[in-house]
């Protein structure tokens, strides 16, 4: 299979085929999803799965870079983005220095960055430099303490108008590809028909043109917080606690490691 390009991605959208997008953290995993899904993003998300933070808040650059980097290692098709944590991008000018960083040294397709219309000239600045990004929008989890929780965005007039105009500026700067979370369905679907810009949602409905998860989510591993929009397509937790019970049981009952498992002369 060939490698999934941003060419690729704005055909999908204009044939309607939907953009399959999950994260991945380390070069383990991301090499057991690259057959499976069109993109992989390397998300702050790993703060609160991973690092066993309670918001994404705290991941630094640097750590970014060390998960980019085995991601990197574990991919040869799919599109990889990686998240800017918080407050890198607080300038233009920082965001320049950051993300120059983050795509010379993993060799990420895009950073994703987000933030609104007040990103916009930030986007404007690193599109010039050659640095591909893409823009989060709706729900903006590094925002969450600041706003006093994970509210759904785009409800009412002035919320829905709010999303299409970041939408819309942030497109205009160069965001080469969207991404609205936590957002309501119909505001999400005149975000992806407004634009030729790809838009993957997470939380904002079918309508638009691909979907995310965090894989830890989706495979039941990350089980203390589940939001509306995460469906479980496995029990992970479980079936790995399974498996532990059941070598610890084998080594106290001395049936393990059995004589298959010895190194003879
Ligand atoms: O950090 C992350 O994993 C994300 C997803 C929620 C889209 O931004």
């Amino acid at each position: 299979m060939s490698k999934i390009t941003l060419s690729k991605l704005y055909e999908m959208k204009k044939s309607g085929e939907k953009i399959v997008m999950i994260t991945a953290y380390d070069a383990l995993f991301a090499k057991i999803f690259d057959d499976e899904v069109d993109m992989v993003l390397v998300g702050d998300s790993l703060n609160m799965s991973f690092g066993g933070h309670s918001e994404t808040l705290g991941a630094s650059v640097e750590q970014m870079i060390y998960h980019a980097r085995a991601v990197r290692r574990g991919l040869k098709r799919a599109y990889m983005v990686v998240d800017m944590p918080f407050c890198s991008c607080a300038t233009p000018e920082l965001a320049l220095q950051n993300c120059a960083k983050v795509y010379e040294s993993t060799g990420c397709d895009a950073v994703k960055i987000e933030g609104g219309a007040h990103m916009a000239d930030t986007v404007a600045l690193l599109n010039r430099n050659g640095i591909a990004v893409m823009s989060h929008i709706g729900l903006k989890p590094q925002f969450s303490r600041f706003t006093g929780g994970y509210k759904v965005s785009g409800r009412g007039e002035e919320g829905a108008r709010e999303v299409l105009s970041d939408a819309r500026a942030l497109a205009e700067a160069g965001a080469v590809l969207l991404l609205v979370e936590g957002t309501i369905s119909a505001v999400a679907n005149q975000v992806a028909l407004g634009t030729d810009v790809p838009v993957i949602g997470i939380g904002a409905g079918a309508g638009i043109d691909g979907q995310v998860l965090v894989w830890s989510d989706m495979c039941g591993f990350f089980t203390e917080f589940r939001p509306k929009f995460v469906k479980r397509y496995l029990d992970g937790a479980e079936l790995v606690k399974g498996a532990v019970r059941e070598y610890a049981r084998e080594v106290k009952e001395k049936s393990f490691p059995s004589e298959e498992f010895e190194y003879k002369q």
